[in-house]
């Protein structure tokens, strides 16, 4: 694995770690998102993240050379793993997604979700199918959509730095006010990112070869 690889999975894993951290309590009050509904929301949500990280990590190993080339039982058991964690934290933020009381917010979390979900589903099947070419494609699609919750978070920073240029380095609003616009744009703005990272630069040389 090439020594930048290593960078972001560390990176990831720091950025993540705080956000996870609290969750792990099993307190609701603990939660940072507003448990609203004593039945499923809080669960739903811990499991999610526990999931989520899990595909994270299983999915940074996904892209270990020596893994792939010299075991390659555990890439597609790790692959596995990957594919089941993704699809069940995907379904649980789905549920998850209903309880945000923000339409723009649970509008981006629905799409970044669904995407994730089909990005998944195709790699695998691509991979069951035996079309490894198309396999690898859709699976560098899926990872990205899963970093895009590590990007999410690491840009806001400098989403809030443009709010700041944007109001000449006054707060209209409160810092509480400028805080929940930033974070109710951040997911479309590692969403945009993400599409500028994968597919015009990271996939437009192998989308040449594979002539898609
Ligand atoms: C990529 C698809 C993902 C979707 C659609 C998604 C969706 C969601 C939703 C809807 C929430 C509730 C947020 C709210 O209501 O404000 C949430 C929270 C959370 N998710 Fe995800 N998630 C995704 C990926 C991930 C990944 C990959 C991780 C970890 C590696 C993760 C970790 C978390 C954490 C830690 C929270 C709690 C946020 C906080 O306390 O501020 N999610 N997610």
């Amino acid at each position: 694995m090439k020594k930048s690889w290593w960078i972001m999975l560390f990176l990831s894993i720091a950025i993540m770690l705080p956000f996870i951290i609290p969750y792990l309590t099993f307190d609701p009050a603990s939660s940072r998102v507003d448990i609203s509904s004593r039945t499923i929301q809080y669960p739903a949500l811990v499991l999610h993240i526990v999931l989520a990280f899990v595909a994270m990590i299983t999915g940074f190993l996904q892209f270990h050379k020596k893994i792939r080339e010299n075991n390659p039982s555990l890439h597609a058991l790790l692959g596995k793993v990957y594919v089941v964690s993704v699809c069940i934290s995907g379904g649980l933020a789905l549920i998850v997604t209903c309880y945000e009381p923000d339409y723009g917010r649970a509008l981006s979390f629905l799409f970044l979700d669904l995407i994730w979900l089909f990005t998944t589903v195709k790699g695998f099947r691509a991979a069951v199918n035996g079309d490894f070419a198309a396999h690898k494609l859709w699976m560098i699609r899926s990872f990205a959509i899963t970093l895009t919750a590590v990007i999410a978070r690491a840009v806001v920073p400098l989403l809030i730095l443009f709010y700041l240029l944007l109001h000449g380095f006054a707060l209209p609003n409160g810092r509480t006010g400028m805080i929940e616009e930033v974070l109710d744009n951040n997911i479309w703005a590692a969403f945009i990112l993400h599409f500028i990272i994968v597919e015009w630069y990271l996939l437009r040389p192998r989308r040449e070869q594979l002539s898609l």
